[in-house]
This record gives structure tokens, sequence and C-alpha cells, in this order.
């Protein structure tokens, strides 16, 4: 098919047009080019710029079109270069001349641009309310595990008891950082490049306020050539995925740690797991892999998305045609890793009793033997040795620290007998409970501190998700 700049006397090789052509990618962008279309059709009418017969033409044939695509009627021609020229020459096609206005004050430059716009706010929206429904989905869980105890990890060795519900709070807490990051990101992407044209705009008397309006931009964006070949609203997508996708990553690693049979912390309900074909026996976590494995093409979107402009000179090049494919991968990337893990979240099935018992060993409780003496008047650091040497004392001999009698904990430092700390209160004081539970500082594992977090959140979820939120235009909600 002749593109839209040759004359009939020009032929591309084959190969070449092949090569170059991207509607089998940008074909995905169908819907926000019939909108874009229809939004400077008419802009184009109220202006003068074409007769008002002509615009009424354009836009019956739009409408149709779009009514098409809806009911999945609208075929795309293989033959055109993209989608830009394939809603064009159809256009012309079917209303003949009148459609030959539609271009006027426009370029694939600032289209492209403008439907990429489009689509990315659909995709902060849908990432956003993925996360939102994931954090739900966690709370849920961790408000049945406030007090189910568990040790809490640095480098993967057990450290300080913590509860599972805490722990769950730890993902959200990334979550709504992320969550975060795709609403702001949304925000800096919602200007409309319409009407910037090539890279200079155009001389014909356009309103780019009306067409910003009509496809529910804040504003037309700033500056035309940096409308056009700037692609920064992917880079924050990608920025954001990025960081969602390797919070995801770690969340599933450690998922497959607590399922192992060495950890045996939880199990993930059959619905969620998975089989070998060889060995009967096996129930693996592939769901959690894939996930962790997926986070390697947004880190992967990321890194290309940088690579791919940073030697371009402005305006538009054609290299930019590439960003598609990989924001699309990306988008379908995001958006069924995060369904996926809401539903590895809702299966995931606590072992209270197999966390607890990991609390029986290996001396959890030692920092808050130091912290009850600082509590009696020594400076931390003493408190620190004093600690350890009682906690040598105990490996030596086997027990626990409230295991040790008044003449261990005299031979490890007078300090013990001094402050009138012995072994019923160490008895009391270095429960995993009550360790826990002192932390009621903001942030801590105490459960009533926990308790109000996954309130917190949980109301946080619900406003994000009231129907009113769905109704609020993103200029109110500046
Ligand atoms: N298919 C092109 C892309 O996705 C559209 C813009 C083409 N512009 C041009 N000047 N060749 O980038």
């Amino acid at each position: 098919m002749a593109k839209l700049w040759e004359l009939a006397s020009d032929s591309l090789n084959p190969l070449v047009e092949h090569f170059l052509s991207s509607l089998s990618v940008d074909s995905r962008l169908l819907e926000e080019e019939l909108a874009a279309s229809l939004a400077h059709c008419h802009m184009l009418g109220s202006c003068g710029i074409i007769n008002p017969e002509d615009a009424a033409a354009i836009s019956a044939v739009l409408q149709t079109m779009q009514q098409e695509y809806q009911a999945g009627r609208l075929k795309v021609d293989a033959a055109a270069e993209d989608v830009h020229s394939y809603v064009e020459q159809e256009l012309v096609r079917r209303c003949g001349s009148a459609g030959e206005s539609i271009h006027a004050g426009r370029s694939r430059n600032d289209q492209v641009a403008t439907d990429l716009r489009l689509y990315l706010q659909k995709q902060f929206r849908l990432a956003e309310d993925g996360i939102m429904h994931c954090v739900k989905t966690i709370t849920e869980l961790a408000g049945g595990h406030v007090h189910t105890l568990m040790p809490g990890f640095t480098h993967l060795r057990k450290a300080q008891p913590i509860s599972l519900a805490f722990h769950l709070c730890a993902w959200c807490a990334a979550l709504e950082r992320d969550h975060s990051r795709f609403l702001e990101a949304r925000r800096r992407a919602d200007e409309c490049p319409l009407g910037s044209a090539a890279l200079a705009g155009t001389g014909l008397p356009i309103d780019r306020e009306q067409t910003a309006a009509e496809l529910g931009f804040a504003r037309p964006s700033r500056n035309a050539m940096d409308a056009t070949a700037d692609r920064d609203a992917c880079v924050d997508y990608a920025a954001a995925a990025a960081s969602l996708m390797m919070h995801l990553s770690r969340f599933c690693e450690e998922i497959i740690l607590w399922t192992s049979e060495a950890w045996n912390f939880a199990a993930i309900a059959a619905d969620c797991r998975t089989g070998s074909s060889i060995m009967p026996q096996k129930q693996n976590p592939d769901l959690a892999e894939l996930i962790r494995g997926k986070s390697s093409i947004a880190i992967g979107a990321l890194t290309s998305l940088l690579v791919l402009q940073k030697g371009v000179a402005l305006g538009y090049a054609r290299d930019l045609q590439e960003d598609k494919a990989i924001i699309f991968n990306l988008t379908d990337t995001v958006n069924s890793s995060l369904e996926a893990f809401s539903l590895l979240a809702a299966a995931l099935q606590p072992h209270p009793q197999q966390m607890q018992a990991q609390l029986d060993s290996g001396y959890l409780e030692a920092t808050d033997l130091a912290e009850l003496l600082v509590l009696r008047g020594i400076p931390f650091r003493q408190a620190y040795r004093i600690a350890k040497q009682t906690v040598l004392k105990a490996q030596a001999g086997q027990s626990k620290i409230a295991g040790l009698g008044p003449a261990e904990l005299a031979s490890i430092d007078p300090s013990y007998a001094r402050l009138g700390i012995d072994q019923s209160l160490l008895q009391c004081w270095l429960t995993a409970a009550a360790c826990l539970n002192r932390r009621s500082h903001i942030g801590g594992t105490a459960a009533d501190t926990v308790q109000k977090e996954i309130q917190r959140l949980q109301a946080w979820c619900a406003s994000e998700s009231s129907p009113t939120r769905a109704a609020t235009s993103l200029t109110e909600e500046q």
C-alpha cells in the first residue's frame, strides 16, 4: 500500500517496507488513535480549519469505526505502515475526499505521542488498582496473624521475634510507595501532545486546549519539540514498574523460602501450586518463581527505554518506534504479575506452630536483654557486652537465656544481682510475645501497633477504591 508520504512514482523495497512497519505492534493503539483523531476533527471543525460538512462526515466515520472496534469487528489492514496511517487511509476510503482534511495541523509524531499518553493514563490506573488489590489481599491475611509469632531475619539469619502480620505489613509499605510512584507519574504525564505536529507546532489556528480537554488531559503539553521527542512517561511507568516488580520478586522469594520443606512456615493452596511431571510427591511454587522471573522484564524495559533515547537528538527519530513493543510487553507483565501475586497471597496458608517453634532456638531475645540492662541504667555498649557474655554462657550450657540460674548470672556479671535482674524477671521479660509487644512505637511490632497499621492500610484501600474515585478526573485530584 502507498505510504501517506509517498507519491505514486515512489516505491519502497518490500523488505525495507516490512522492516519499517510497526502496525503489528501499534495496532494495540487503535482505540486511542480513533479517540485522538475524533478530538482533532472536532477541533478542526470548531476552529473553521475544515468545513462543517467535512467535519461531520469524518466524525461520523470515526464514530462508526469506534463502534466496530468495540464490537471487535474493525479489521486493521495489514498493509498500512502503522496504526495512524491505517486510520487515515481507512477514513479516506470510507468518506472520500472529506477524509483527506483530517491531517491538517497534526503529524504522526504528535499522534503517536498522544496515543501513548492515552494508553499510559489507563495503564497507570490499572497498576494503581492492581497494587491496591494486592494490599487488600495481604492485609486480609495479616488481620488473622497479629499474634502469630515468627522469627524476623537479617542476612537470612534469625534476628528478632516479629509477627507474621508485621512482616506482611512490611510488604504493604513497599507496595504503598509503588502506588505513589505510578500515581505521581500519571499526574506528570497528564499533558496532551496533540497539535505539536512534527516538532514545531502548526501555522494553522488550532485550539490545543479543546483537544486536551476532549481527551481528558489536564492541559496541553508545553513545548512542541519536547512533546514529540519525549518518552519520559514511558520511562516513569517503567521505573515505577521496575521498583514494583523488584518488590514482588522479593516477596515471592520469601514465599518460596517459607513454603520450602526446610522452612515449612506456610503452604500454598492447591489452586496456586504446581506439581512435577515425573515426581508424584512434588509441590512446587512455580507461580512465585515466575513472578520473580518476570521482574527481569521490568528491569530490562527500564534500561531499554533509557538506552533507546539517550543518543537521539531532538526531535522525533524512528528509533522511538521501538518504545511500544517494550511498553506493551511491560504493561502485560505488570498487570498479569499483580493479578498473580494477589492470588498467591490469598493462597498462602501459614503454619503458626512451625514459625513459633523457630523462636525456641537462636537467642532472638538477646537484644531485649541488653535493652533491659539499659533501662536499669547501664550504657548500651556495656549492656551489649554483658548480654553477649550471657548468650555465650547459655549456649555453652545449651540453655535459653532465661534458663540461667542465679549462680550463672552472678558469674557473668555482678550487675545482674545489683540491678535486681533475676531468673524470674528474665522469664517474663524475654518471652517472644513480650519482646514483640514492648515495641509499641510507630513502626514497631506490638500487636496493637500492627493492628492499627492494618486498619490504616484497609482504610486507604477503601478510600482509593470508592466509586467517587472513578468519577474524579485527574485535574480535580490535583
Ligand atoms: N510508527 C511511528 C512510531 O511509532 C509513528 C511516527 C512516525 N513518524 C515519522 N516521522 N516517521 O514512532
